[in-house]
Order: structure tokens, then C-alpha cells, then sequence
């Protein structure tokens, strides 16, 4: 996986439409390479403004292929709002999103509890109860029938049959729907017929899993029993055990500018560097889409906080910077800088490594 959040057209020698030439120019070669080093089931992340979304898009389409599009995240780096002289206050950025392949992208799985507890307002706790088996803890959903009534016993037959379970001994056993269970009621048998389906012409609706699985994974499969007498009924729900996965959205919220300009006053390196993005973003997004071990890249690492997100979630990373000297005597930011001893952002880049403790090789070419 490779993350970057490129520098933005800020150049103020050229008339505008050069600029963007410049600035395709410049990016080009650098996604042609990312593409290269990136694995076959890799993906990249580029940040970006709506100045350069467009372009952006365009320039990726031709690198990576339009069909290797996976996403536009939205993410909300300032709620507030920041009013630029005229029309609405702008809230947010984008973090465009390609796949070396998108056929080996999967969903972009995370945990709900950490989601949730990163944006409230986006993610919601299911409230579930968590209840355990042998093989660990679960939750239910769902009844094991299948709800679209355009599943019955015409349209998928060997999906319609009866399931028997003896509350007893455990035992389980299908049959076709008018045949008897293998024991009597007394002896703990009780069965499951298929729900009845409403749509004219037919009776049954099919269950979602065939007669061979509900048999070998039954331990998959929860049953409950209800009422007494000729009134029992039995209710086969499916249990689930990645309870805590969700989709990410594309909608990214939380973890603000704001944060990440804190993140770095924290550690003493304030007042030097005004675009970090926060860690807790970008762990959102390496957590999504890698696992730990994997080896991922930003090379336009600038403070370096994608190289505190890759440690602090196990992931070998690679930050290149350009060693861009802070050298405006007129900006404030020049002298914080020399004040800490930082010629350049590589300088930087290096300096908030070392202080929040990770492990890193650095190399000067
Ligand atoms: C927006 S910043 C990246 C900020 C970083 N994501 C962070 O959280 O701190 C863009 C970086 O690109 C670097 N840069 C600017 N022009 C460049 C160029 N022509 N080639 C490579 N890097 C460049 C800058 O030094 C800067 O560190």
C-alpha cells in the first residue's frame, strides 16, 4: 500500500494553466512508479483538494487504468468551515483511491468498535448480544431461511427440505419436507419446516445454505427452542463470529487538521510544518487495506506522520522527503525550524521519528 499527499499548486512564477502542466508533470512519473512498486493486490491513496481532484483523476486514469478506480473518500479535515472569499466554507479534502488491480480488491473491512469509536457520527455499535460456543463468541442475525421469496421450492428446490434437531442428544438430520423426523416428539425431536412463502404458486421459501452444510457446519448454526407441547417451534439462526468488521464508507471524519497540527506541538515540533495529517487517519487506512507486515510507502512524507501510523499499527514502512530546506528568512516557521536545529523537512521527517521512539534506518541520497 502506498499512501501520498502530494504539495499542491503553489507556485507563483507561472501563469495558472502552466502551473497545472507543471504539476501533471511533476506527478506523472511519480504514479508510474508507484504503480511499478506497488503489488499485485496493492493499493495507493493520494490526498488531495478539489483544485486538483480533477486532474488528479485524470492522470490516474491514464496510470492506473479508470478501471482500477476504487474510491473517492470524503474526508472532513475542518468542520468549522473555511471560509475562501467567496461561496461556502470549505469542510474537506478527498483521498483519492486506486488499485493496482481493483479484481484483487476486496471490501475494505475494519473493526465497528474502533470505527465507531473514531467517528460516532458515522459508525454506529450494533446492539447485539455476544454469546459463546465452544469455538468462541458470536452473534446472531438472521434466521437461516432466505427472505426473497423469489427463492422457493420451484426456483431452487434442493434449497427446500426439513430440518430436524433433537434437543436432547443434539442430533440433526434433513429430510424432504413431508417426510417425519427420525425420532417422536417425546424423545426430543422437533422440527424446523421451511418459512412459508407468500408469492402465489408457491409454499415454501428456500434456506440459505444447502442440506450438505447445514450438516457439516452445523456449529455455525444456532438453535432455539420454543413453546411446549405440539406448539414447539424450532428457530435456526446463523451465527456470526467476525461480529466486530464493518465496511469502511467513504466518509472519513474525527481526526482533524486540527489534530494533526496538535500531534506534532505535542512532541515539541510546532510551528514548523502546517499540513501534517493526522495518524489516526492514516491508520484507518492502513488498517483497512493491509495487514500487519506488509510493506507500505509515502514519498511525500513531509512530518512523517504516516511513518508513526505504519509503526503504531506493525507495518514496515519506506518515507522518502525531499530534502527541501526551510530557507524563507521572512517565514516564521524558518526560524522555529533552525531554532530545533532542522535545516530541512527530511530533517523533520526524521526528527518526530526519533521522538515518538521508532525503529528507523535513515538514508541521505
Ligand atoms: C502536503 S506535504 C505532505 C505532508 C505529510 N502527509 C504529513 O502528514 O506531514 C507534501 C510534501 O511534498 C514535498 N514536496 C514538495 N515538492 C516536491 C517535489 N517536487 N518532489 C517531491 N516532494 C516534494 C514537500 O517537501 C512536502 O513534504
Amino acid at each position: 500500500m502506498i499512501y501520498i499527499d502530494p504539495p499542491y499548486n503553489t507556485g507563483n512564477t507561472f501563469a495558472y494553466a502552466d502551473r497545472r502542466g507543471d504539476w501533471a508533470g511533476m506527478m506523472r512519473p511519480r504514479l508510474g512508479l508507484a504503480r511499478e512498486v506497488l503489488r499485485e493486490d496493492g493499493l495507493i491513496y493520494i490526498s488531495i483538494d478539489i483544485n486538483e481532484l480533477f486532474e488528479l483523476k485524470g492522470l490516474c486514469d491514464e496510470v492506473f487504468g479508470a478501471e482500477n478506480f476504487v474510491a473517492n473518500f470524503i474526508w472532513v479535515s475542518n468542520l468549522k468551515g473555511r471560509q475562501l472569499g467567496f461561496g461556502p466554507a470549505g469542510t474537506h479534502e478527498y483521498i483519492l483511491t486506486y488499485a493496482r488491480d481493483a479484481r484483487q480488491v476486496g471490501k475494505l473491512r475494519g473493526s465497528v468498535a474502533e470505527l465507531t469509536r473514531l467517528m460516532p457520527e458515522v459508525y454506529r455499535l450494533p446492539k447485539r448480544e455476544v454469546k459463546r460456543d465452544a469455538r468462541g463468541e458470536y452473534v446472531t442475525k438472521n434466521e437461516l431461511y432466505n427472505t426473497n421469496s423469489k427463492f422457493n421450492e420451484v426456483t431452487a428446490p434442493s434449497m427446500v427440505y426439513a430440518i430436524h434437531y433433537c434437543v436432547k442428544t443434539g442430533e440433526l438430520a434433513v429430510t424432504d419436507v413431508d417426510e417425519p423426523a427420525p425420532g417422536p416428539a417425546s424423545s426430543g425431536w422437533v422440527t424446523a419446516l421451511p418459512h412459508p412463502n407468500a408469492k402465489p404458486g408457491v409454499k415454501w421459501h428456500a434456506w440459505r445454505w444447502s442440506r450438505g452444510k447445514v450438516l457439516a457446519d452445523r456449529e455455525d448454526l444456532e438453535f432455539e427452542v420454543t413453546g411446549r407441547g405440539p406448539s414447539r417451534k424450532l428457530t435456526i439462526r446463523t451465527k456470526i463470529r467476525d461480529f466486530d468488521t464493518t465496511t469502511l464508507k467513504d466518509l472519513i471524519m474525527g481526526p482533524s487538521t486540527v489534530t494533526g497540527l496538535r500531534e506534532l506541538e505535542r512532541l515539541g515540533l510546532g510551528g514548523i510544518f502546517e499540513t501534517p495529517k493526522p495518524v489516526d487517519l492514516l491508520k484507518v487506512l492502513l488498517k483497512v487495506a493491509t495487514e500487519p507486515g506488509d510493506l507500505v510507502m509515502d514519498f511525500f512524507a513531509g512530518s512523517g506522520s504516516f511513518g508513526v501510523a505504519a509503526a503504531e499499527t506493525g507495518r514496515p514502512f519506506i518515507l522518502v522527503q525531499l530534502e527541501e530546506p526551510f530557507a524563507d528568512p521572512s517565514d516564521p516557521r524558518t526560524a522555529r525550524a533552525h531554532e530545533l536545529g532542522l535545516e530541512t523537512i527530511a530533517d523533520l521527517t526524521s526528527e518526530r521519528l526519533r521522538r515518538v521512539g521508532v525503529d528507523y534506518i535513515e538514508a541521505r541520497i
